[in-house]
Formats: structure tokens, C-alpha cells, sequence
């Protein structure tokens, strides 16, 4: 395919969570298409070592903090034509353990903090850059969800109940901002190759709550029952979509929510 296909010379994206994983992917596609890339993470990535790459130390649960790099950047280089909402965390939990020790429930330190980084973070990035975005009529939002907020997960009833929260904003802000030319749009990866997300304490509480062995939880990642594809996605296949939906080729598209899971939609 032609390298410059995507048109993304030059456009000044902001990316949160940037520093690892899916976001990380995400940002290295930006610029090997010339796009002008800021990561908002806690944490810098010293892996890109890019003219284009910028790093913003913001917790994207800190409206002082997000409203003072966005005014940085838009100061800097005068528009921003896309964000992505891509930090999140996922602290599982069941909502009842009935073995009379109350392990591995949810709790409500669990719930705030998944709300403020998952769900807060995405109003109050959107609304801050919207702004922007409205004053120069374009732009673009793309915000991640994942495939199991439609059905449901064992052990992540917060996650995704804050994605299936993004879902129904993200639906919502492109019926509101479309008359500005402004794009809203979701991308609901399924099982992807391993990330940060996927901690010791992650996985060992998730296999409790299923009642299986830590080994078991990892091959059952991917059952190619489950998995049409029969195979995890790859981070790059998530960046390939999110790129594209920033890019005019997708010009058209908003207010929808892309699984992007190898067919996947139960197990
Ligand atoms: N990995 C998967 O299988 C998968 C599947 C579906 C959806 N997702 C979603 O993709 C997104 C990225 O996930 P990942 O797997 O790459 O996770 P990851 O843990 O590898 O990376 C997340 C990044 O977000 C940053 N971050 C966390 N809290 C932050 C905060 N308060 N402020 C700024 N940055 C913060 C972290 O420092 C890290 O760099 C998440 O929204 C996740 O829910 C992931």
C-alpha cells in the first residue's frame, strides 16, 4: 500500500495512555505517517525518539493538569485535528464472593478509581479539546472501548461497565458535535497480544473468580471457538483502524463503535 495513503502529514494528534500497549502502537503508526503526535501519560516512553513525538506528563483524571498541556499545545501549533482517549485501566473483582471472606470483591476505592481513569478521564479530555476542536470546525475523537462491554465479563464488572459508559458518550457527543464537523467514534478491541493491563494481580484474581488455574486463564484467552480468527489481535491491527478513522478516508463515519476482535462477540 502507498506510505502516505493515510494523509496524516503534518496533523497534530493527541493520544492519552501513550506510553505502553495499545497506545503505544497507536502513536508509532501516527508518526511513521508524519502526523505531529503529544502523549499524555504518567509515565514517558523513551522508545520514540521522534522529531514529531512530544511527551506531556498528565494524569488524565486532573482537569488542571489536562486544561493547561491542551492550551500548551494548541498555543504551540495552533489546532489539534484529533484525540484519542486511549488510557484505562482494568482492577478486577466479583460483585459477591460467597465463601464468607469477602476476598476479591469489588470495593469502592476500586470503583472510583476505575471511573476517574477509565470514564472521567474521556469527559474531560473530550470536553477541554472539543472546544478547540469547535472553534477551528474539525476533528476528530476516537475513544477505546473493548468488545466485552456488550455482553459482559466474569471478574470486570467495573471495566466494563465504565466502557459500556464510553460506548453510550461516544454515541451521544457525535450527535452533538457533527455540526461542527467533528467526528466521534469508538474502537472495542477483543483479546489482543499481552499488554500492561494484564498484571500478576490481574490474572491471578480473574482466575480465582473463574475457578481456574492462572495457565488455564491464558489459554483460554484464545479459544478459536470463541475466536473466529482463532488467534489474539495484534496492537498494530488496533493503530491500523484508529489511524484510518482519523484520516479523511473515514469522513463519513461517526457515531459508531468498531469491535475489532477476529469475529468474536461471546466467550
Ligand atoms: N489490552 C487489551 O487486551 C485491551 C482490550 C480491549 C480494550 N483495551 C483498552 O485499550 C486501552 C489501552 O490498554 P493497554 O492494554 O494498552 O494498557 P496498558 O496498561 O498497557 O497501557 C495503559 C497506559 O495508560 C497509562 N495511564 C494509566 N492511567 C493513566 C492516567 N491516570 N493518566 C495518564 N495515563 C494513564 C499507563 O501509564 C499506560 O502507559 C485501555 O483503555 C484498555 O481498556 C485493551
Amino acid at each position: 500500500m502507498e506510505k502516505n495513503w493515510l494523509n496524516l502529514d503534518d496533523r497534530v494528534f493527541i493520544v492519552t495512555g501513550g506510553s505502553a500497549g495499545i497506545g503505544n502502537s497507536i502513536i508509532k503508526k501516527l508518526l511513521e505517517s508524519n502526523a505531529l503526535v503529544a502523549n499524555f501519560d504518567l509515565k514517558s516512553n523513551d522508545k520514540f525518539d521522534h522529531k514529531n513525538y512530544y511527551f506531556y506528563k498528565v494524569d488524565v483524571t486532573k482537569k488542571n493538569e489536562i486544561e493547561r498541556q491542551v492550551e500548551k499545545i494548541w498555543q504551540t501549533f495552533g489546532r489539534i485535528d484529533g484525540l484519542v482517549n486511549n488510557a484505562g485501566i482494568a482492577l478486577p473483582g466479583m460483585l459477591v464472593n460467597s465463601d464468607g471472606t469477602g476476598n476479591y470483591e469489588l470495593t469502592e476505592e476500586m470503583f472510583d478509581k476505575t471511573i476517574a481513569v477509565n470514564q472521567k478521564s474521556v469527559f474531560l479530555m473530550s470536553q477541554i479539546v472539543a472546544r478547540k476542536m469547535v472553534k477551528q470546525q474539525s476533528g476528530v475523537i476516537v475513544n477505546m472501548s473493548t468488545e466485552s462491554a456488550r455482553e459482559g465479563s466474569i471478574g470486570q464488572g467495573f471495566y466494563v461497565g465504565t466502557k459500556g459508559a464510553i460506548n453510550s458518550m461516544t454515541c451521544t457527543w457525535a450527535k452533538e458535535l457533527g455540526k461542527y464537523n467533528i467526528r466521534v467514534l469508538g474502537v472495542a478491541p477483543g483479546i489482543m497480544e499481552e499488554t500492561n493491563l494484564r498484571s500478576e494481580n490481574y490474572e491471578k484474581t480473574l482466575a480465582f473468580i473463574r475457578g481456574m488455574s492462572i495457565e488455564d486463564l491464558r489459554k483460554g484467552y484464545v479459544k478459536a471457538s470463541s475466536i473466529p480468527l482463532g488467534r489474539a489481535g495484534k496492537l498494530s491491527e488496533v493503530a491500523d483502524v484508529v489511524a484510518f478513522y482519523l484520516s479523511d478516508h473515514a469522513s463519513y463515519l461517526s457515531g459508531i463503535i468498531t469491535n475489532i476482535a477476529g469475529g468474536k462477540s461471546r466467550g
